[in-house]
């Protein structure tokens, strides 16, 4: 049988990653899939950039339309949420499954890349786009789909945990944490999201979407980041025994007067004591807490950002939409059947 093709758009910080993984380890995961599989061509602006010497340059090309209408599997590695959307639009009405890392994509125009998914039935899948290299994604949508989810809570942006953690460990300055931060690939092309707290706010509609099953969107996601917090706000917060944390907390609460469900999103600095279990979780890392009526609370935990580590995460989702596409089957479709409204910030 011919190898299953797979077009990879983009070649940054995680694409250069997942080209290189995907060509080095082709005949391993050809073998854990059952079928072989090959790298079509790799979307890129300048094919003339420098870029990593171990990257078959051959690939590279700007031709974004042959690319997605010649491939069992689309990964979409761009950024940003107009030329991505368009192209994992034509990708899945092509008939080929998506992978992608793009938060940002999903917590604006979720919706309708899932129905685009449903009526061509094939994957649609982003492990990757929540928390780097940590299956919460998969652990919320799939091992807990039999549970009620009343509470998650987590460090979801590793930029800015990797900036609050230098500033309050080694005393660095704001800005210098964030260049280091963009320096090691963890910010995004544009820091504004990470450091305002949008980035982490399109996971947590992300989370709480699948957790709730519900529609949740980037807009509906109360958010403050970490621009505003200074180094005597660090020091107060390490007085008095704690330390400060950008969290996404999504949760279940009591709305109005009869008490209707409803689901509260917010991402905000606080501060947490010592102990805490997310109190130390530090670097670039993220972690996530779920609390459910059954399984009683659970911690996702490990790299939240970076070229490698995000990496692994897209890989499982290539693997998985491969062997889908080699011996039928797909993931979960878009579970958003309860519809629980949102809280007004009254209710919270
Ligand atoms: P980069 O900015 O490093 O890379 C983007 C790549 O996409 C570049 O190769 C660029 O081409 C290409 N590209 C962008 N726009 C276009 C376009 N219009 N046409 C053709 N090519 C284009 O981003 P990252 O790798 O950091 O992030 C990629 C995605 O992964 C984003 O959605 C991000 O949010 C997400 N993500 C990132 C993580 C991280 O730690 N960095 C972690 C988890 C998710 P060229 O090289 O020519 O400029
Ligand atoms: N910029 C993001 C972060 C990348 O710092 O968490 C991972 O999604």
């Amino acid at each position: 049988r011919p190898d299953l093709r797979v077009a990879i758009l983009g070649c940054g910080t995680v694409g250069t990653q997942v080209v290189r993984l995907l060509t080095e380890q082709a005949r391993d995961l050809g073998a854990r899939i059952g079928r072989g599989l090959r790298v079509t061509g790799v979307l890129v602006r300048d094919v003339e950039a420098p870029r990593d010497p171990s990257l078959p340059r051959e690939l590279l090309t700007t031709d974004a339309a042959a690319l997605v209408a010649d491939a069992d599997l689309v990964v979409e590695l761009l950024g940003g949420t107009t030329t991505a959307r368009d192209l994992v639009l034509a990708s899945l009405r092509a008939g080929a499954s998506v992978v992608t890392a793009n938060k940002a994509l999903l917590a604006t125009a979720g919706p309708e890349l899932y129905a685009a998914a449903d009526a061509a039935g094939v994957d649609l899948l982003f492990e990757a786009a929540v928390a780097g290299a940590v299956p919460v994604v998969r652990g919320v949508r799939e091992s807990l789909a039999g549970d009620r989810v009343e509470r998650v809570l987590g460090i979801v942006n590793g930029t800015t945990n990797y900036i609050l953690d230098e500033m309050t460990t080694r005393g660095l300055d704001f800005d210098v944490a964030l260049a280091q931060a963009q320096e090691l690939g963890y910010a995004e092309a544009d820091p504004t999201a990470d450091v305002e707290g949008h980035d982490a706010a399109a996971k947590a509609a992300i989370l709480a979407s699948l957790a709730f099953h519900t529609r949740v969107a980037l807009g509906d996601v109360a958010c403050e980041g970490i621009t505003a917090v200074t180094a005597d706000d660090i020091a107060a917060a390490r007085e008095a025994g704690g330390v400060v944390k950008l969290l996404a907390v999504a949760e279940r609460v009591s709305s109005g007067d009869q008490g209707a469900e409803a689901v509260s999103v917010r991402v905000n600095p606080v501060i947490l004591p010592a102990a805490h279990p997310l109190a130390g979780v530090g670097g670039a890392y993220n972690a996530v807490v779920v609390e459910t009526e059954a399984a009683g609370r659970l911690m996702f935990y490990g790299q939240g950002a970076g070229g490698a580590p995000t990496a692994s995460a897209v890989l499982g989702d290539v693997v998985a939409a491969l062997r889908h596409r080699a011996h039928g089957g797909r993931a979960p479709a878009e579970s958003a059947h309860a519809a629980l409204p949102l809280a007004t910030p009254a209710d919270v």
